[in-house]
């Protein structure tokens, strides 16, 4: 990103852009339900339940996945962010999901919905269906082992491009991307640099959530070497009030991407982390040799029902 470089005054920048996965305008959800979706086929599910935000990128990408598959899909959706216009409820990611087929169930902020997403399940097996819960945001060990697969990936094409010291930065919220980034690069002894820009969580209880998930991974995977507990690193100072509420500092990163290299972030998930590794970038907290790899984990789609934002 030679533009956004050149802006900033800092180390060479990339892209990875996990926004091209594909799936109804893609994103990082592809890479976690290409491992749900096939064990949801393995055991001969027919419906496929998950939960998100209203605005989850998570649900819209399950739904194309159902329809891609021939599965049903039906989601329930948090009204996580408060005193938002309408379009923020009807637009964006929510038309899509009804475009695609889903059925959605709209409950309180505050819901239990791990909880919920069980009464469900329950209530579709007494119906005669076959209902997959795939947990919120797709991240539990098998869906977590998509993002295992892209280290791997950008291990090779890092090596391809000669980058030296990669440091790679994404936002983090249900801790399944950061989770299988970190245990595919301690499987593969790569000492690089993981930093995630948290959009919800404070940075002790994130981080500590990323750790147990990704020791579950390695413990999938058979991996037997500790995970050292430093090698998840969380930056909570982007969040601004809360998850999904915008900050100044997203609207900069979002205008400045968009307008200096013609790409499309989001504005609760790459908005905020983009916003995080600019602040970064500013305070100078890379090393001048370091390659910096934002990983671009999709969600432009939100970006309709947020026009009020801007
Ligand atoms: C666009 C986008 N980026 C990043 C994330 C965060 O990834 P994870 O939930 O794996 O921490 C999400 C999750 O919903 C997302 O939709």
């Amino acid at each position: 990103m030679n533009r956004l470089r050149e802006q900033l005054g800092s180390p060479r920048l990339f892209i990875k852009r996990d926004d091209c996965t594909g799936l109804a305008s893609g994103g990082s959800k592809t890479r976690k339900l290409e491992f749900l979706v096939g064990d949801a086929l393995n055991q001969g599910a027919d419906t496929l339940l998950t939960h998100g935000a209203v605005q989850s990128n998570h649900v819209r990408q399950t739904a194309a996945a159902a329809a891609f598959s021939g599965l049903a899909c039906q989601a329930i959706l948090e009204a996580r962010v408060q005193s938002a216009p309408a379009e923020y409820a009807e637009s964006g990611n929510v038309f899509l999901d009804t475009l695609l087929g889903a059925q959605l169930h709209h409950v309180d902020s505050g819901t239990n919905m791990d909880a919920a997403l069980e009464t469900l399940a329950a209530e579709l097996q007494s119906a005669g269906r076959k209902p997959y819960i795939i947990p919120g945001g797709g991240s539990n060990a098998l869906g977590s082992l998509g993002y295992v697969e892209c280290l791997r990936e950008l291990r090779d094409q890092c090596i391809a491009q000669g980058l030296k010291r990669p440091h790679i930065v994404h936002a983090t919220g249900s801790a399944g991307t950061q989770a299988g980034l970190v245990a595919g690069a301690h499987a593969l002894g790569l000492k690089w640099p993981i930093t995630g820009i948290g959009v919800r969580a404070p940075q002790q209880v994130q981080e500590a959530r990323v750790f147990s998930l990704a020791q579950r991974v390695l413990g999938l995977i058979g991996h037997g070497v500790a995970l050292p507990r430093d090698a998840v690193v969380v930056d909570d100072r982007f969040i601004g009030e809360g998850y999904g509420i915008p900050t100044d500092g997203m609207r900069e990163a979002v205008r400045m991407m968009a307008s200096l290299e013609g790409i499309l972030i989001d504005p609760v998930y790459t908005g905020k982390g983009l916003a995080g590794m600019i602040a970064l970038l500013r305070d100078k907290k890379f090393e001048p040799d370091e390659d910096i790899v934002f990983v671009h984990t999709g969600g432009s789609a939100a970006l309709f029902s947020y026009r009020w934002a801007f």
